[in-house]
């Protein structure tokens, strides 16, 4: 039984298909489009699919469309259709905001969005394409088979199904689904049932995106940065943002809709330098997360007395918060799915489908690594090399002879294996480097054109991580802040941020056979199990997919050497 997982809803468009319980393929649409996170999260672009993503799933399962016994969607439209539900003849206002029917609905803009998702299984069969008409030409709008599932389920099932707990309590921490924002489960076996949730307007999510707009970054996509900028920020702000986040006893919170340029002054531009006020803006803001998560997970402990917790939502990207909610809870274990975002809802709605209609037969798929996306083999890889007259050679011994390129302190292009699915770069599509020398961090940034307070992460020997960062185990996938010790924090300054915390990933020789071997060969040279790993894109561009965009990528920045497959390209030295 086949079952397609589709996000579209919002942005971070992506695709999944499961084949009884087996995870077959997974990636995000905006790796094949070059247009970062699919498309905006605005009602005009909810019609676009993720047909490219679609595609790949569909080719990996070697099938056609119509070969898929269901379809699932991780939004659920009739949660705010309401009582227009079922009727045919809803109005699509021509300027919704100066309709006055637009009060019948949550938001004026609600008939257009929701009319696009209603209308996803006739766009899914006819609005492919031409050029990918193998897989979708003769697609028949099946109703049948398609599954809308409420984007909340979509992700705690993300959390929780592919972790390894048999018991867990979930969070998930959002912008926003239907109408949750933040919703809390209890796991057990093969199921779900919510405990609780906080609705539209109050979200933590939609304030955090708020702020980075108000700093000046782009919300919906880079809350990222607006983390790395609280490091150099102080708590100036505190009681600003402590007055907009009414946090209660049981799991509810509240939050104050709030005109920050009264409070703040003017939001920062584009491109204007920065300055310690927004420093302090994103710092206070940060600890304000931290702490009003912080009361939310003790309430979920109290309320499941469960020791282990399963995160998802796009703020469960946040791994400095991550990190507090493991130092200060009770919750012995946390799993938080690498696709925490919306692209992860594909994942959770294809598998809460999948799980759902297999009842008896179901067990569970864990998610040990994330490379679920396109790969290349040799062949292909040389095929393409030659006809694109590149200069190129064959690596006899891939790891050892690109540890050597490391440990010369040059910058190369990472491409092996399949692509990971979810946003973090984890040594399928990386750029590497020496973690030795400091001013690899500036380097790096003026290599990949990002901002300077950018800080670049290390990736460790799963085997060596506890002595390197305190406390450091198993954390695969970029999602926990560690202190780097005392002792090695001469060693590995380039990775060291500003506040001695480091962004981990560990790799043992299951997930990544290679990568593993590279870092054991680099750390024989250097005695440092540690490489720096950063994805292989630049500023503004998604994560690289095919070798033509590894290449294309590669020949337009600054970097020395690209390893593709079993393949050495070098820039010759000036
Ligand atoms: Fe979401």
């Amino acid at each position: 039984m086949y079952t397609l997982g589709i996000n579209a809803a919002f942005h971070d468009s992506s695709a999944c298909i499961i084949k009884d319980g087996r995870l077959l393929a997974a990636a995000e649409e905006e790796r094949f489009t070059h247009i970062k996170h699919g498309k905006r999260p605005v009602p005009f672009s909810t019609y676009e699919l993720p047909f490219h993503a679609v595609n790949y799933c569909l080719q990996v399962a070697d099938i056609h469309l119509n070969d898929v016994d269901n379809i699932a969607y991780s939004f659920n439209p009739y949660i705010l259709l309401g009582k227009h539900a079922g009727n045919p003849e809803i109005s699509l206002p021509l300027q919704p905001q100066l309709s006055t029917k637009s009060k019948e609905w949550n938001s004026e803009w609600d008939p257009l969005f929701l009319s696009f998702i209603v209308n996803a299984p006739g766009q899914l069969a006819d609005g492919y394409p031409h050029h990918l008409q193998k897989r979708f030409a003769g697609a028949k709008t099946e109703i049948n088979k398609w599954r809308f599932v409420d984007h909340h389920i979509a992700h705690a099932v993300s959390a929780f199904l592919p972790s390894p707990y048999k018991r867990a309590a979930v969070m998930v921490l959002d912008g926003r689904g239907e109408k949750a924002t933040t919703s809390y489960y209890i796991g057990e076996g093969n199921d779900l049932k919510l405990l609780s949730q906080v609705n539209m307007p109050h979200s933590l999510g939609l304030l955090y995106e708020a702020v980075t707009t108000h700093l000046g970054f782009l919300h919906s996509s880079d809350e990222y940065k607006v983390m790395a900028l609280a490091s150099y920020g102080k708590p100036v702000y505190l009681d600003a943002f402590r007055k907009m986040v009414e946090v209660y006893d049981d799991g509810q919170y509240k939050i104050e809709g709030t005109d920050f340029e009264k409070i703040f002054g003017k939001r920062r531009l584009r491109n204007d330098p920065f300055t310690q006020k927004q420093f302090d803006i994103a710092h206070s803001l940060q600890k304000v997360l931290e702490e009003t998560v912080l009361k939310l997970a003790n309430w979920l402990y109290e309320k499941t007395q469960c020791e282990n917790l399963c995160l998802a939502g796009g703020v469960a990207l946040n791994c400095v918060m991550n990190a507090v909610i493991r130092d200060n809870t009770a919750f012995k274990n946390i799993w938080v799915q690498p696709a925490a975002g919306d692209s992860g809802t594909a994942l959770g709605a294809a598998l809460w489908v999948d799980a759902q209609q297999r009842k008896n037969s179901y067990e569970r798929y864990k998610m040990e690594h994330c490379y679920w996306g396109p790969d290349y083999t040799d062949e292909e890889t040389e095929q393409f090399l030659k006809w694109t007259k590149v200069p190129y050679r064959k690596l006899e011994n891939i790891a050892e002879e690109t540890a050597g390129i490391l440990a010369e302190d040059k910058v190369i292009g990472w491409y092996q294996g399949r692509m990971e699915f979810g946003p973090r770069a984890l040594g399928s599509r990386s750029i590497l480097a020496s973690p030795v020398n400091a001013s690899m961090q500036q380097r790096l940034n003026e290599i990949k054109d990002r901002e300077d307070f950018r800080p670049v992460a290390p990736v460790v020997l799963e085997e060596d991580a506890g002595d390197w960062f305190e406390d450091a185990g198993y954390s695969p996938f970029m999602l926990f802040v560690y202190n780097v010790k005392e002792d090695k924090a001469d060693k590995i300054p380039a990775v060291r941020h500003v506040d001695n915390t480091a962004r981990i990933q560990t790799i043992n020789r299951n997930q990544h056979p290679l990568y593993y071997d590279l870092i054991k060969a680099f750390k024989k040279k250097t005695g440092v199990p540690v490489l720096i790993n950063t994805s292989f894109n630049t500023r503004g561009e998604p994560i690289v997919c095919t070798p033509r965009d590894a290449i294309e990528c590669f020949w337009t920045s600054p970097f020395d050497a690209l390893v593709i497959n079993s393949f050495l390209l070098e820039k010759e030295r000036s």
